[in-house]
């Protein structure tokens, strides 16, 4: 058995740490062989809900958790921490306007980003999934001297596993068999879910739909799926959420054996003319505990369209939020 790591996760008593927690304590992200110290963070008023969670983590029996921290100090959860799972945001109350919640947010992120430099091991890596999830990322990013700014990503795996789901519908086949899709930009509905290079069972997927259908149903429903989650469900989308979590936390901890994923990055060097200080979505593939942007890649009028109109909204964020990031 290899030596323990330490995992954070903030947002812990919430509805997808619910889900979350007990798939990277069964050893769904890091294997079934990597023994995990859950250091688990809440504010103070949900601390006796952790405890539920706390006591049902322990009802598991799990074999592979070697320890439980439950704190709401972010530097008890965050010392010595291997891997972060920034889930805890603040939601969107009544009356609130857009910048109130980046700024709630930023506040956040700029405490929890200090924190984490304090600290984390140096080579921590950082998922946001709390949102706006790219633009808390950047403020996490910004506040954290002594991180690798490579080391913090942002969650586009369920945007990314969403556009699979819905191309697998599509085509009649299984998402395993679905390559090469591109989820680019924010995670928001101005994300540009690209099938430009996509294939099914070895298919161009161009080939098999409609120009129509992609413009017209994929993207919207991809973009806006989320929205259609709350509208059944009565609640957001946490199950699927946690899993996406745990997705892009194993492929970039254990590699994505040549697979495209989408995950949110920072942009600096990026070979496709994106602004080069936001946190935006790429093809990404993973080797080595390295991520890697896929380059090359012919970028139609469309997509160069799509790709400008999620960058826009991206640096109005960071415009919005300036007084985080300084
Ligand atoms: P939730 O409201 O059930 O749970 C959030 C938890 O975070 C609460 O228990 C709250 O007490 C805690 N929290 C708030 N501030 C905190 C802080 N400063 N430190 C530690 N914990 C704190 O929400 P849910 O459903 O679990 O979603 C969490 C976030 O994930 C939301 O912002 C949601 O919008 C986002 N999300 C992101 C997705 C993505 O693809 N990037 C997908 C789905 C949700």
């Amino acid at each position: 058995m290899k030596a323990p790591v330490r995992v954070a996760v903030t947002g812990a008593a919430g509805q997808i740490s619910y889900s979350l927690i007990f798939r990277i304590a069964s050893g769904s992200m890091l294997g079934p062989d990597q023994p995990v110290i859950l250091q688990l963070l809440e504010i103070p008023p949900a601390m006796g809900a952790l405890q539920g969670v706390l006591m049902e983590l322990n009802d598991c029996a799990f074999p592979l958790v070697a320890g439980v921290i439950a704190t709401d100090d972010p530097n008890v959860a965050f010392k010595d921490i291997d891997f972060a799972l920034l889930v805890g945001s603040r939601p969107r109350g009544p009356g609130m306007e857009r910048s109130d919640l980046l700024n709630a947010n930023g506040a956040i992120f700029t405490v929890q980003g200090k924190a984490l430099s304090d600290n984390a091991k140096p080579n921590v890596r950082v998922l946001v999934v709390g949102n706006p999830a790219n633009t808390n990322a950047l403020i996490c990013l910004k506040n954290a001297p002594k991180l690798n700014p490579r080391n913090v990503t942002a969650m586009m795996r369920l945007d990314h596993n969403r556009a699979m789901s819905q191309i697998a519908e599509k085509t009649g086949t299984h998402s395993t068999k679905v390559e090469k899709v591109v989820v680019w930009g924010n995670h928001s509905s101005t994300q540009y879910p690209d099938i430009s290079y996509a294939t099914a069972d070895g298919k161009a997927v161009k080939s098999l739909v409609t120009d129509e259908w992609n413009k017209n149903e994929f993207i919207p429903t991809v973009q806006q799926r989320g929205a259609a989650i709350i509208k059944a469900r009565g609640a957001s989308s946490a199950a699927s959420a946690a899993s996406a979590a745990v997705d892009h936390m194993r492929n970039w901890a254990l590699g994505s054996n040549g697979q495209w994923v989408s995950m949110g990055v920072y942009s600096k060097g990026n070979p496709y003319g994106v602004d080069q200080d936001l946190i935006f979505a790429f093809p990404i593939t993973c080797e080595n505990g390295e991520w890697k942007i896929v380059e090359g890649l012919e970028i139609s009028d469309y997509s160069r369209e799509m790709i400008k109109k999620t960058e826009a909204e991206l640096q109005s964020e960071r415009a919005a939020v300036a007084d985080h990031i300084k």
